[in-house]
């Protein structure tokens, strides 16, 4: 690998790594949990972009979070808000109050209102476009980047690959950077996609691992022994109750999701449950289910989001080094 190559590199992705303020436009993902200051601070520290991931948590608990960060780098990092979260005002509050530069709206697409006032508040918004059509739209609504991430991710999912959007979306969208998430475990693949017009990449499931992540050591091994195969969608199985598909690893959580399901549908056919109530169980399923696997280590009973590229998590690393091997691949295929 050449100081060419390296030279190569930085000139694709110049403006991912000018927006962000980066060495490298590589966004570690939010996850639920995983992402609070450790991990944010340990991949912003190295050169990367960490992302606060706000879930669920109370505007006091979001900030103490942020001032944990603050505590920990001086390098720029993001803070990802769920739009349908019930104080997502407070949320945005909070955040712009802390400084943050950088927010990445998740969950929905936000209304042109919520996208203002997080710029009018001094920070710039980035958000997840599943389609070409909602990118026009976004980008007329004042997002200053998106993020494509496609169905091979860990999380919560749409129904398009990654290798598809990619496709439909980065040839016509050049007024704003565009990063490229979903199944990414090799910088070759980041080098191919900063090649198709990408500014750079997110991956959240090759960082779960890291060793400045939090997450239980069960839910680590889960990760080292995963195979591609076995990151598998939560499946719906009555068209009236709909599932939002989850990508995670199976477990007995996953089978008993298929029982549970069957048993309200049945309740609801018999008339015990009505409409409303039958869908709130199945929502409620997995309520809770995140945390208990990733801090609780009940990676049975609980959800172990995780993406396709699980099979390439092989150890535990620092983010350093996680970092140095995606550069190199990238590099090695640039050559
Ligand atoms: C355990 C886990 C939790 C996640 N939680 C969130 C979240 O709270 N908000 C969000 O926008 N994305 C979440 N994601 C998605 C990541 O931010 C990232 O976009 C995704 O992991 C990228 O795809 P990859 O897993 O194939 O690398 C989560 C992913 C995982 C694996």
């Amino acid at each position: 690998m050449t100081a060419e190559s390296r030279k190569e590199l930085d000139q694709l992705w110049k403006k991912g790594t000018d927006f962000l303020g980066t060495e490298y436009a590589i966004l570690g993902g939010a996850m639920s949990w995983l992402s609070e200051s450790n991990l944010v601070s340990a991949l912003s520290n190295a050169g990367g972009f960490g992302v606060i991931a706000c879930g669920s948590m109370t505007p006091d608990l979001l900030s103490t979070v942020i001032e944990e960060t603050y505590a920990k780098t001086k390098k720029p990092f993001g803070v990802n808000l769920i739009t349908m979260h019930p104080d997502i005002e407070a949320l945005i509050d909070v955040t712009l109050a802390h400084k943050v530069k950088y927010v990445v709206l998740a969950g929905g697409i936000p209304t042109s209102d919520l996208i203002k006032r997080i710029k009018d508040g001094g920070a710039k918004v980035i958000c997840f476009s599943p389609a070409l059509i909602l990118a026009k739209k976004l980008i007329r609504s004042g997002v200053d980047a998106l993020i494509v991430e496609g169905s091979e991710a860990g999380g919560h999912i749409g129904p398009v690959s990654t290798s598809v959007l990619a496709q439909e979306i980065l040839p016509y969208i050049t007024d704003v950077p565009v990063f490229v998430a979903g199944g990414i475990g090799r910088g070759e693949v980041i080098a191919s996609y900063l090649q198709m017009g990408a500014s750079g990449c997110q991956l959240g499931t090759l960082f779960v691992c890291a060793e400045e992540s939090i997450a239980h050591e069960n839910f680590k091994k889960m990760f080292m022994r995963g195979n591609a195969r076995d990151a598998i969608t939560s499946v719906q199985i009555d068209p009236r109750f709909p599932v939002i598909p989850v990508r995670a690893l199976k477990n007995a959580a996953s089978v008993e999701f298929m029982e549970t399901q069957r048993n309200v549908i049945n309740k609801f056919q018999s008339g015990e449950l009505g409409m409303v109530e039958a869908q709130l169980e199945i929502e409620h399923y997995w309520a809770g289910a995140l945390r208990r696997a990733v801090i609780d280590g009940d990676t049975e009973n609980g959800s172990v989001m995780a993406g396709q590229s699980v099979g390439m998590v092989k150890k535990v690393q620092p983010v350093t080094e996680i970092l140095d091997g995606l550069i190199e691949q990238a590099m090695g295929q640039l050559a």
